[in-house]
């Protein structure tokens, strides 16, 4: 085999631990995945907190949108809705803790920005100063669905790493992430894979494939063979398991 499929844990390793919680990052580690995948929305004040919906009732035993929130106040929810047992309570972590908590570890990071509900200001521009003054530039892929965003960050930064994320119903979505969006990788819904001559179509374009959400071994399987850049699974220990049977 050429090439090795790199697993990251989505919104941390969510199958065992609340999302996109510190204890999910933790696990993740702990479970020798290659990455993390996380979402990233913006607080009234200004805060880069890691959640996945715009609002914290499902997540949460608090109600109302993050960008209402202070970080004081949203930092008083218990977030350990999505994993109960054994988290009596987790907290809503900055980007800046969870950047802390992974540094020493050497992980990739893929930071979603979630701007397709919310426009949040300048969130472009706070996530790349923080990923800069933390020294992580060369470890973080940025990705978002609203592909302005990818742009923006490109813009920002030509350096910077970047997905664009997407579910279905784009036509020649290899062409138009590189000759419209510019995007160094496409962050395709599993199912998208099996459009005619997918991996061609990136290769020919020079474009990593990091696809989501693949929790099922049947499909870890799948992408293995077709030598996927990166499998976004909500249980890093079984595509790590996975992975390995693959390598040379
Ligand atoms: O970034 C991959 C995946 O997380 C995109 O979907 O809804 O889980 O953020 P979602
Ligand atoms: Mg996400």
């Amino acid at each position: 085999m050429e090439k090795q499929t790199l697993v990251w844990a989505h919104r941390g390793a969510s199958g065992y631990a609340p999302e996109n919680t510190l204890e999910a990052f933790r696990k993740a580690v702990e479970m020798g995945a290659d990455g993390v995948e996380l979402d990233v929305q913006l607080t009234k004040d200004g805060e880069l907190v890691v959640i996945h919906d715009e609002t914290v009732d499902r997540t949460s035993d608090g109600s109302g949108w993050v960008k209402d929130f202070t970080y004081a106040r949203i930092s008083r929810f218990n977030y350990n809705r999505t994993h109960k047992e054994g988290y009596e309570r987790a907290m809503i972590p900055t980007l800046e803790e969870v950047y802390e908590l992974l540094k020493p570890t050497g992980l990739t990071i893929n930071v979603e920005l979630k701007t397709g509900v919310v426009f949040y200001p300048e969130i472009e521009e706070r996530v790349l100063d923080l990923t800069a003054r933390m020294g992580l530039e060369e470890r973080v892929w940025y990705s978002s669905f609203n592909h302005y965003t990818v742009q923006r960050i490109k813009e920002l930064n030509p350096q910077a790493k970047t997905g664009m994320l997407y579910c279905d119903g784009i036509v020649n979505p290899v062409s138009y992430g590189a000759l419209v969006v510019g995007a160094d990788a496409m962050h395709p819904a599993l199912y998208n894979l099996q459009y005619p001559n997918y991996m061609e179509d990136c290769k020919k374009h020079g474009k990593r494939v990091h696809v989501w959400t693949v929790n099922e071994e049947q499909y870890m399987r799948m992408v293995c063979e077709m030598q996927v850049d990166a499998m976004i699974t909500n249980y890093p220990d079984v595509g790590r398991r996975i992975a390995a049977e693959y390598l040379d």
